[in-house]
């Protein structure tokens, strides 16, 4: 079975600093706790100041579709990602980092995605700059047409380019009716708001989103109500034959709603189920939490497990990944997670 992925494939950046006002001053929209867009020019003036005040803790490929389909190949599936990496050194680097996913569907061109990341050495605080390279994603291309026509799950993160949703939409529409769509749409999206992003959210099955960006999407608004009213997921045919347990004991549209160290839960018309975060001894780096529970998520889900232990399946991956610095996590998924049998 194979599964799909689109997404900003990012350079990650990993700096830390001892006084994170620094980079606040620079006036370039970076502050602690939060995540901006930043072009490639203010990026290099940005870049030289860390190179002086900062330290490079890690330098690693990242983005978030791309981290969950990394996990989700080394969990033993069949895994497609369709993106754009520049046709620089970056470029080179970020293929690689991709083991094991099949890239033949990433285009080069132009300049990479970069994806800083500033660090407070004392208060843990962290900054975030993504920086949007090229966007060459053709879906009139007749292999990506040919894959998701033949995916079984399309999973969706945000590309930080401005006809981003509009693609994705497009490729979305690509998939038959029986492809699972998940999609987590992080900060970047959510940032947008619910209009523009709303050809995706029609056809997503499982919508990953934290406290606060599920706010951004849909404002004031109780999970209940946003379900019961059809604000995602109101283009899934119902009479569909579904074919796992999770679907089975809860049907789509599902929220899949991610508090940080608070938990998460699983909300659908019919049920909620929540689960506590587990205990941590030593959070090394916890960015890409998300990505890590999404990847749980889906490999319990192909694994046929219900909903109750699949939602405590990806709490548990989620904190396995953030004992280890950037994506290294993944090397070592066969402590947490049995490996699946492709066919
Ligand atoms: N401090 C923590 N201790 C234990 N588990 C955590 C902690 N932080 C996050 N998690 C787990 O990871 C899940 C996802 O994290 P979070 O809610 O931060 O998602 P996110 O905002 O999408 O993360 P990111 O975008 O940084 O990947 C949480 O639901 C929780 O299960
Ligand atoms: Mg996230």
């Amino acid at each position: 079975m194979i599964i799909a992925g689109c997404g900003a494939l990012n350079l990650d950046l990993i700096f830390e600093i001892t006084d994170i006002d620094i980079v606040a001053r620079l006036g370039i929209g970076l502050e602690p706790g939060r995540e901006c867009v930043m072009d490639h020019q203010d990026a290099t003036d940005l870049l030289t100041v860390l190179k002086k005040e900062a330290k490079l803790l890690a330098k690693s490929g990242g983005g978030s579709a791309a981290n969950t389909l990394c996990a989700l190949s080394r969990m033993g599936h069949r895994c497609f990602f369709i993106g754009t990496v520049g046709e620089d050194n970056e470029g080179e680097f970020l293929l690689d980092s991709m083991k094991g996913v099949d890239c033949s569907l990433v285009n080069r061109s132009g300049k990479s995605s970069l994806c800083i990341v500033v660090i407070d050495r004392l208060s843990q605080d962290r900054a975030l700059a993504v920086v949007p390279g090229s966007l060459a994603i053709d879906p009139d291309e007749p292999k990506t047409s040919t894959i998701l026509e033949n995916c079984r799950l399309f999973h969706l993160s945000s590309l930080a380019q401005e006809d981003g949703p509009d693609l994705q939409g497009h490729l979305t529409a690509l998939c038959p009716s029986s492809c699972i769509v998940s999609f987590d749409p992080g900060e970047v999206y959510a940032a947008k708001g619910y209009k523009k992003i709303k050809k995706i959210l029609l056809r997503t099955w499982l919508l990953s989103a934290s406290d606060v960006e599920f706010e951004q999407i849909f404002g004031k608004k109780s999970v209940m109500e946003v379900i019961s009213k059809g604000l995602f997921g109101s283009k899934i045919q119902e009479t569909m034959e579904i074919p796992f347990d999770f679907f089975k004991k809860m049907p789509p549209p599902i929220l899949a709603k991610k508090s940080g160290a608070r938990g998460a839960l699983l909300a659908s018309t019919t049920s909620i189920y929540s689960c506590p975060a587990r205990d941590v001894e030593k959070i090394v780096d916890n960015t890409g939490a998300g990505d890590a529970f999404d990847a749980g998520l889906i490999h319990a889900i192909f694994s046929n497990k219900g909903p109750k232990k699949a939602l405590e399946d990806a709490v548990s991956v989620a904190a396995f990944s953030i004992m280890s610095p950037g994506r290294t996590w993944i090397d070592h998924l066969d402590e947490v997670i049995i490996h699946h049998q492709r066919h």
